[in-house]
Formats: structure tokens, sequence, C-alpha cells
């Protein structure tokens, strides 16, 4: 079943799959949003049905809850959780210092949130996210719909004065109307091309009134495994400053793909 999947697809669940062998028994995970996420969703759900773990989960979007309660794992909001063992999520880029961009699923916030209350995240990925510098995939930034127009020209003035290429910020839509968060927000995905210093920049954008929150997630990250199609997967732990390559054995991962 795993040969019909698209090369991008195999190496996505890879990452996942090697993700989901680290959770260990009576872990509270956060779980994060997007088609890599949705793999590791599906590969805990295996974990739980064959090796009874107990996990409690706290999901990143409404559309994770929805995929995590489907297959049986245990859902929980985050304020029933408190503190998190593990968050694992997706990425949209990360470069050599694990800054990442997130949100291009529209649910930069609640991963935000859910991350930082976590002892550990890590990022699961394909190689195509990993980039020398940041910027290529626009930075999406949550904004309340009251006066969403003044914050989009206060940011576009804004990024003039800092170190990015480009200053255009476009409000995302879904078909014919704007797209609404978990949160009943918008977002505005901001053509940066290149940032130069991502730390100004998130720290910049979280002072424009409306904004609530910027999709570059710095110091959060603690490691991330890139899977790859054949199976390989790279493991970099930023704490211990190490790497290491497994394989993921897709023979053994039938029951995963008889959910889908
Ligand atoms: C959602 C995100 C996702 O993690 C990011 O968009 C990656 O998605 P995918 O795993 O589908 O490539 O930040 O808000």
């Amino acid at each position: 079943m795993a040969d019909t999947l698209a090369p991008i697809d195999r190496a996505k669940f890879s990452a996942a799959r090697c993700a989901a062998e680290m959770v260990e028994d009576g872990m509270k995970l956060g779980l994060g949003t997007g088609s890599t996420a949705a793999w590791l969703v599906r590969c805990l759900a295996e974990r739980v049905r064959e090796e009874g773990l107990k996990l409690t989960c706290v999901p990143t979007s409404a559309r994770t809850a929805a995929l995590a309660r489907d297959l049986g794992l245990r859902v929980v909001a985050l304020e029933e959780a408190g503190w998190l063992d593990l968050t694992i999520d997706g990425a949209d880029e990360f470069d050599a210092d694990l800054t990442l961009i997130k949100g291009g699923g529209g649910a930069l916030l609640q991963e935000k949130i859910v991350a930082t209350a976590s002892d550990r995240m890590l990022v699961i990925t394909d190689a195509t996210k990993e980039v020398r510098a940041l910027g290529a995939f626009a930075l999406p930034v949550e904004v309340i719909p009251f006066g969403w127009q003044a914050s989009r020209m206060l940011i576009e003035e804004l990024l003039g004065a800092l170190d990015v290429m480009g200053t255009k910020a476009s409000l995302r839509m879904n078909g014919e109307r704007p797209f609404v968060t978990d949160e009943g927000n918008h977002i505005l995905d901001l053509a940066l091309g290149r940032i130069g210093n991502p730390r100004q920049l998130s720290l910049a954008l979280n002072q424009v009134p409306g904004v609530v929150e910027n999709g570059l997630f710095i110091d959060v990250c603690d490691g991330v495994i890139i899977g790859h199609a054949d199976g390989r997967v790279l493991i970099r732990d930023a704490l211990a400053g190490t790497e290491k390559e497994e394989r993921i054995l897709f023979e053994d991962t039938d029951n995963i793909f008889r959910d889908i």
C-alpha cells in the first residue's frame, strides 16, 4: 500500500513514523496540524491499538482533533492537560538554527501555544522544507478581523524598514471569502523572499495592533526528523548536537494504510 503513495507522502510518512516510535507510554503529547502531522496521528493510533499505549493528546486544530478522535486517541484541551511532555508538528520551512516558519495550514496560533507549553518540540518534515535563509515561503501572520486592512498597512510599512526582501502582505482567502482560523481570525501571508533577522522581525510584527501571532518559531524546536521517500530518516537533535540516520520499513506499516 505504501508503494501507491507519492514520494513526498512516503517521505512525510517516514518522518512521522519515526517520531511516533519515540513516544513513550503515559506521555502528554501535543499533536501538530497538516499532512505530515496527520501521518503522525495515524501512526500513534496504530501504536495505541497494537501496544495499548496510554497517551493524552492535545491537538493544535479542529482538524487534528477530529482525526485523532476518529482513530481512537484520547484528546483533551490544553487547559486540562496543563503541561506537555512533547509536541510533534510539521513545518513550512526550517533553517540550521531550527528556526521555523509555520502556519501554512492556518493553525500557527494554537501550534505555537501548544509547542511552547511542552518540554520538547520535534518537527517532522520532508527534505524540501530545509532552507539556508527563511522567507521563500510566505510568512503567515494571524490578525483579528477588526481593522485587518489597517494592520496590513502598518505591517507593510514596518517591513520597509526591516531586513527582508519583499513587503507585500496578502489576505489569505478560502475561495471567495477570507480564510478564518479556528480562533475566528484572518491570516496575512507576507511575501518576504528572505528574512535577514527572524528575531527582530518576530518582535516587530507582534507589536502591530491587531496582530495576534506570527508564524516564526524561534528557540521552540528541539529537533527535526527529516524523512525520505525510500524510508531513510535523519534525526537531528539540537540539544545534543547530534545527527543520526535510521530507516523505516514500509512492510511493517500496512495496518496504518488500512485506516485511510
Ligand atoms: C500548519 C502548519 C504545518 O505544520 C505546515 O503547514 C506543514 O504542513 P504539511 O505537513 O502539510 O507540509 O504549520 O499550520
